[in-house]
């Protein structure tokens, strides 16, 4: 298939991912072609993805799932805009996201996306709602409607009471949920995870994972997740596992 052409009329049978859309539908709200990036290490060149193809629609959980150094995070964080690609290209329905430049993808990923990140990444001097808050007052909101924001989505979380604790002194599963609220905040559609539960005892975590059960079946959230733990290989609606770069093996979650 001739990757520069990416013709929105010509169905195709090919496995994983190649976009189908036929006329008249939108495209798929994420869609990667051919997606490949190397690493130079000294002399040698890691090839961390060696062409990824994979849709994304609307309300889908997808779980992205393979051992580790399979390329898990580098994927998501070209998804995320965050990383670019040796080759290849990212949709964004119809937006091919690499013809931007890096500050015009920093502002997209602000308006659509939340990511959380398996160790938070905290403002020390600040509070945990002042660090929840922190992405609308970057975005340029007025500080006291930033926080009132802030404060609504720790509640909905139930981590309300922790509002005026450092989040250095909150304990893992707390801070992850910080975590969680910093990324949700702007109400993005997106929620990007890399590993959120890697560092949590099992009941944390299976808390972690039920609050993004709900704001995917609840909320309607689009949620891409990497993870390693067989324990939640089989949540979300699908499921790609990957390996040495490529993804191996795509499944839809029947039961959903
Ligand atoms: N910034 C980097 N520089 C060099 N090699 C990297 C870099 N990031 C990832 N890699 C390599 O790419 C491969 C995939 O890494 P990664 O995407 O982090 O895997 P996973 O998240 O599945 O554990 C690994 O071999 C890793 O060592
Ligand atoms: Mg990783």
């Amino acid at each position: 298939m001739n990757k520069k052409e990416r013709s929105k009329e010509t169905p195709t049978s090919k496995g994983v991912g190649v976009p189908t859309e036929s006329v008249g539908k939108k495209p798929p709200l994420i869609t990667v072609e051919n997606l490949k990036k190397s690493f130079r290490v000294g002399k040698n060149k890691v090839r961390a993805l060696r062409g990824v193809d994979l849709k994304i629609e609307k309300g889908d959980f997808l779980l992205i799932y393979g051992p580790s150094g399979c390329g898990k995070t580098t994927l998501l964080n070209i998804i995320a805009g965050l990383d670019t690609p040796t080759a290849g290209r990212l949709f964004y329905r119809d937006l091919d996201l690499f013809t931007l430049d890096e500050d015009s993808r920093g502002i997209f990923r602000s308006k659509r996306m939340g990511i959380v990140h398996q160790l938070s990444n905290w403002v020390r001097s600040l509070n945990t709602i002042e660090n929840v808050a922190l992405p609308l007052i970057i975005e340029g909101k007025k500080e006291s409607e930033a926080i009132k924001h802030a404060k609504s989505i720790m509640s909905d979380l139930k981590i309300g009471d922790l509002a005026h604790q450092l989040p250095t002194q909150l304990s893992g599963g707390q801070q992850q949920k910080a975590e969680i609220a910093r990324a949700l905040v702007s109400k993005p559609q997106i929620i990007l995870a890399d590993e959120p539960t890697g560092d949590l005892d099992t009941s944390s975590a299976d808390e972690i994972m039920g609050l993004l059960d709900y704001l995917n079946k609840q909320l309607g959230r689009t949620i891409v997740l990497v993870t390693h733990n067989p324990n939640y290989a089989s949540m979300g609606t699908r499921k790609i596992e990957m390996q040495d770069g490529v993804i191996t093996k795509s499944t839809c979650n029947t039961n959903e």
